[in-house]
């Protein structure tokens, strides 16, 4: 995929007023990508509102419709979807282009390795950097063949088994993308696919297949250990799937409304998932004045209106086993710890460090260049809050490539003396379009 820029567009974020008002965010991307996949794979038409029509889903779209799946929007903004049946994929003409996103390349990798076909993929500078060994191994053991770039990279070769052969696997990273590339490729497979999952991931692959009709169930140990079975071949059911708002997306003007003096905000609609909303507890143990109204449940997720009040927020010691639960809030939780009364230190955030940019390195470094104080630790960071003082300001920010390290930026320079330069913001568009309007809607631009 190419950026709709060619150029690189920098822009810079200054000292906002107080933030008011009430705004939506755009929908869940992790539940946009696997509603494509799956109504793909179902018999029939399903129906998906509220989809997230960033560069990273319409990635997926365009993958779903070059192995035969009819893919429309509608002008109201419903997305069609005609699938083919589990097992019905067609084999793609070209290669696929997976642009910015791990999310596409890692499921549609679990999904084709059961399919009798040869698939290349390919992505950005990012994306071409980021391991794929923690998913074509156990696929590998399915029966699906790989042919990858130096160190398990894209561009990479895969030809799929069919039949392939069922897993039972122990998930040696937390990781909801691997888990569910085995549960994908486990949907065309004869038997029963096992995934035990140590630490517990984001479990919309587990809803949302059930939601499908899938034969699934999930046992969960004394100790928190997950098992999620599958029972293949699977046949699914098309559906009406309603997407909400995304938590790692509202995590932005979360954020932006505890620093910014006098803020008061209604963020609606959002996904309250407890393997997603690890950051509002997060916030909340800072001080944060965050209050869920109208918790309900929607589409099998629960969801809620988040009103948020500026607080003075102070450092946290956050334990790393609750990292899969807002891995990638990371980037702004680190920039509300700038603004925190003392230390903060995080740990046990490896897995920062193979996100769309090494997320550990690139904040640090842009964390010093606006003036805080910050360590930076092989698997974290410390950093030094300046007690709700604006920070220095400055830049330009190296973003990477990495839209949520360029959305982070821009939230500090909200509070900045000299404003915030981000080099590049065309990466927002992957997973948030409207993030600089949404900003103006609250004041927060001029
Ligand atoms: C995702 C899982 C997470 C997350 C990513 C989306 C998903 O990645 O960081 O943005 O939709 O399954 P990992 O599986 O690498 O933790």
């Amino acid at each position: 995929m190419t950026s709709t820029l060619d150029q690189p567009a920098p822009m810079r974020f200054s000292a906002a007023p107080s933030l008011s008002g009430a705004v939506t965010v755009p929908g869940d991307k992790s539940i946009s990508h696997r509603s494509l996949m799956l109504s793909a794979l179902a018999v029939g038409e399903s129906r998906v509102e509220g989809l997230l029509e960033g560069e990273d889903v319409l990635a997926t779209a365009a993958a779903m419709r070059a192995m035969g799946a009819q893919i429309i929007r509608d002008d109201d903004g419903i997305w069609h979807i005609h699938g083919v049946g589990v097992g019905g994929l067609l084999q793609p003409e070209t290669a696929l282009d997976m642009g910015n996103s791990g999310t596409s390349t890692r499921l549609l990798m679990g999904l084709l390795a059961s399919h009798d076909l040869t698939a290349t993929f390919t992505g950005d500078a990012s994306l071409s950097k980021r391991p794929m060994a923690r998913v074509t191994q156990p696929l590998a053991l399915m029966g699906a063949s790989f042919t990858s770039s130096p160190g398990d990279r894209l561009p990479l070769t895969m030809r799929g088994a069919c039949p392939a052969v069922p897993l039972d696997y122990r998930l040696p990273v937390a990781s909801a993308q691997v888990k569910s590339a085995i549960l994908l490729a486990g949907l065309n497979t004869s038997g029963i696919t096992r995934v035990v999952e140590p630490i517990p991931t984001r479990d919309h692959s587990e809803r949302m297949l059930k939601g499908f009709g899938a034969n699934l169930s999930v046992e969960v140990e004394a100790d928190g250990t997950r098992i999620i079975t599958l029972m293949g071949e699977a046949e699914l059911k098309p559906q009406q799937i309603v997407v909400p708002g995304d938590p790692s997306s509202a995590a932005f003007p979360m954020v932006a409304a505890l620093i910014v003096p006098g803020s008061r905000i209604t963020i609606a609609n959002v996904g309250l998932n407890a393997t997603r909303a690890g950051l509002v507890d997060l916030l909340r143990e800072m001080g944060g004045d965050i209050v869920i109204e109208n918790p309900r449940e929607v589409g099998g997720e629960p969801v809620g209106d988040l009103v948020i009040t500026a607080s003075a927020l102070h450092g946290v010691e956050p334990d790393p086993a609750r990292a899969p639960s807002m891995i990638d809030e990371y980037p702004v939780a680190f920039i509300a710890a700038a603004l925190a009364q003392g230390r903060s230190i995080f740990r046990g955030l490896e897995e920062l460090r193979v996100k769309e940019s090494d997320r550990i390195a690139t904040m640090a470094t842009g964390l010093r260049a606006i003036g805080v104080t910050v360590e930076e630790l092989e698997d974290g960071l410390i950093i030094e809050g300046s007690g709700g003082q604006p920070l220095a300001g400055g830049g330009p920010i190296a973003t990477k490539l990495d839209h949520r390290i360029a959305m982070s930026f821009a939230i500090a320079g909200l509070v900045s003396r000299d404003g915030v330069e981000i080099d590049d913001m065309r990466p927002v568009e992957t997973s948030f379009p409207g993030f600089v309007p949404l900003l103006k809607t609250l004041g927060a631009l001029s």
